[in-house]
């Protein structure tokens, strides 16, 4: 019996779904378009940043961007998956985004708020 990597990977990997408050970055109507240039730009400003943060966790993860949204009071946010195939260090993962709200940035850009959610 055989599992493709695909479903074995399934078997052993993690989706965190992150929102992130980005108060810095300007909103389009070009950012609810995921074919634009703009959010190209934009969500690959994201992927890298916090793929930089979270290379020092082992283990293959993977940033998409969902969408961006506007929210009147705190400007534009942006909500990703990150799969991760490391499964032991949720606790770390946590602590590297919570320092970074605690530091302002995750290297690029001011964050407010943050709200991970286990999926
Ligand atoms: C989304 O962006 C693409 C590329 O710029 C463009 O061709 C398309 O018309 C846009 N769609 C909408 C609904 O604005
Ligand atoms: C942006 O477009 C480039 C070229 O098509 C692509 O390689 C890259 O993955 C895109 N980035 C994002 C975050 O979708
Ligand atoms: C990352 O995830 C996206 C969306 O699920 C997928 O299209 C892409 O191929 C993945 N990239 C890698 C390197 O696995």
């Amino acid at each position: 019996m055989a599992f493709s990597a695909s479903a074995a990977m399934a078997l052993i990997a993690i989706i965190y779904r992150i929102t992130v408050n980005l108060p810095d970055m300007p909103f389009s109507s070009n950012l609810k378009n995921k074919t634009s240039t703009d959010f190209n730009d934009s969500a690959q400003q994201v992927v890298d940043a916090v793929n930089f943060l979270i290379k020092p966790i082992p283990g293959f993860h993977n940033v998409t961007v969902k969408e961006f949204r506007y929210q009147q009071v705190v400007g534009t946010m942006v909500i990703m998956d990150i799969l991760s195939t490391n499964t032991h260090d949720i606790e770390s993962f946590k602590k590297l985004f919570e320092d970074s709200i605690q530091e302002g940035h995750i290297g690029w850009s001011h964050i407010n708020k943050i709200y991970p959610k286990f999926v």
